[in-house]
């Protein structure tokens, strides 16, 4: 069971002449009353008697009060804590009746819980920080975090590359009708050649014909000179006509290959060289537009796989309140900030958060609640009820909802305590010798 207040008594301490009440175990309990006339003295005065020298008020003896500040706080669990004396010292008694000091009460005493507005004005990020660290994910929360806002800014990145060269890719003109490889001046030149090569070997079929004929000619002088040797000659003769015929007819047929459209060929080499250059320049380009699209897309898939393994951290984590998370380092409650959450659900999240702090503390102190209206302040209570939390809050009003009216430093509605007469101040050096 956690620690409850279960009864204040308070006299002398700043604005408060005299109060005593007891709040309610569980929900909420409202100190009312106009201004200056007590109420956040009565969380004052308990915050230091629980809280330790450190909430001790500037002015905690109240101005023109004959005895001293005396405090006085019943736990629920038995602990009675008491100041007194000049110096308003502490003493803590334990429910066995022995002496016991600060120590005891720091261990169910959540320093927020004193001061809760400290926790409502904290900033998003220490609101946040203060979740994570009591929820114990904090550190795997922070390196996701960190893992996805690489990966994001990579994806950024490779999203303005990819729009860069489709753009680029875009850009640049092709040639359709230009062959897919670059074209080879070797091989054109090559066959150039060949061609030459036989177009040579006619050429010598050719003179070869010549020749004959030549010889043909010279020989039918040489009959005609050399009638004697008509005969041999002759004979001679058909043979050369043989061999004149074979030779006419090989070469009869013979016909030239052009070497037009091979130069024109080399000619065009370097145009057409160019447009297949430019072709492969867009393809290239598309083709990392295209990649660099899809590592887009591959990181887009790792960014969300991180935030699935965020939100099943923060899932799987155990939360003061159903509906807590946090969101790019901020603190959530149903999804909405701080700042747009309703003022009983700011109350209900600081309360929550501020309990789990400490589970053993079972009441918060919360100043200055006029800003809640009846329904905010139902609401709140009722919560306060269902999670067996005490609080006691101050509000300008002297209406029915506060259960106590603080006036002039008092309970509305109690006597003033008698003062207690004073022990006559003894003169110092006083001595029947004297006289
Ligand atoms: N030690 C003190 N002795 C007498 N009056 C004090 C002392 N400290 C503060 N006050 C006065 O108490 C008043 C505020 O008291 P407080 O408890 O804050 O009232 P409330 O919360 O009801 O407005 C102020 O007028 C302030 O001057
Ligand atoms: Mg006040």
């Amino acid at each position: 069971m956690s620690v409850k207040i279960t009864a204040l008594e308070a006299e002398n301490v700043k604005r408060i002449k005299a109060v005593a009440f007891a709040p309610s175990p569980t929900g909420l309990t409202l100190v009312g009353g106009n201004n200056n006339q007590g109420k956040t003295s009565v969380l004052d005065a308990l915050a230091w008697a629980l809280g330790g020298e450190r909430f001790r008020p500037d002015a905690a003896q109240r101005d023109g009060a004959v005895a001293p500040a005396h405090l006085k706080v019943t736990l629920s669990n038995g602990v009675v804590v008491e100041r007194k004396g000049k110096n308003a010292s502490l003493t803590v008694t334990d429910p066995t009746g022995r002496r016991s000091g600060q120590q005891l009460l720091n261990a169910f005493v959540e320093p927020l819980a004193l001061d809760l507005p400290r926790f409502m004005e904290s900033t998003d990020k220490e609101k946040a920080d203060i979740l994570l660290r009591i929820i114990g994910v904090g550190s795997e929360l922070q390196v996701k975090d960190l893992e996805i806002k690489g990966l994001y800014d990579k994806r950024t990145f490779t999203g303005q590359l990819a729009a860069q060269k489709k753009h680029f890719a875009e850009e640049l003109i092709s040639y359709p009708e230009a062959p897919d490889e670059p074209v080879s001046a070797s091989d054109l030149i090559r066959q150039q050649q060949d061609i030459l090569a036989r177009n040579g070997e006619n050429q010598r079929k050719r003179n070869q014909f010549a020749q004959l004929t030549d010889l043909l000619e010279r020989q039918k002088k040489v009959v005609a000179d050399l009638e004697f040797q008509l005969s041999t000659e002759k004979q001679r003769l058909t043979t050369m006509q043989a061999d004149v015929k074979i030779a006419q007819t090989s070469a009869a047929d013979l016909q030239d290959e052009s070497t037009a459209e091979l130069e024109a060929s080399i000619r065009d080499i370097e145009e057409t060289n160019r447009k297949v250059r430019a072709n492969l320049e867009k393809a290239r380009a598309e083709d990392e537009a295209a990649q660099y699209a899809s590592d887009y897309d591959k990181l887009t898939g790792q960014i969300e796989d991180k935030r699935a393994e965020r939100m099943a951290l923060l899932n799987g984590a155990d939360l003061p309140l159903p509906g807590l998370s946090v969101e790019d380092g901020v603190l959530t409650y149903n999804g909405k900030r701080w700042r747009d959450m309703s003022g009983s659900d700011q109350l209900r999240v600081a309360a929550a958060i501020v309990r789990r702090l400490n589970p053993d503390c079972g009441f918060v102190l919360l100043d200055k609640l006029e800003q809640m209206d009846m329904t905010t302040l139902q609401e709140f209570s009722a919560w306060l009820e269902a999670e067996g939390l005490q609080a006691i809050a101050t509000r300008v009003s002297t209406g029915s909802e506060c259960q106590i009216i603080i006036e002039d430093g008092m309970v509305k509605g109690t006597e003033p305590p008698a003062e207690k007469p004073q022990p006559a101040p003894i003169r110092k050096g006083w001595t029947k010798g004297a006289f």
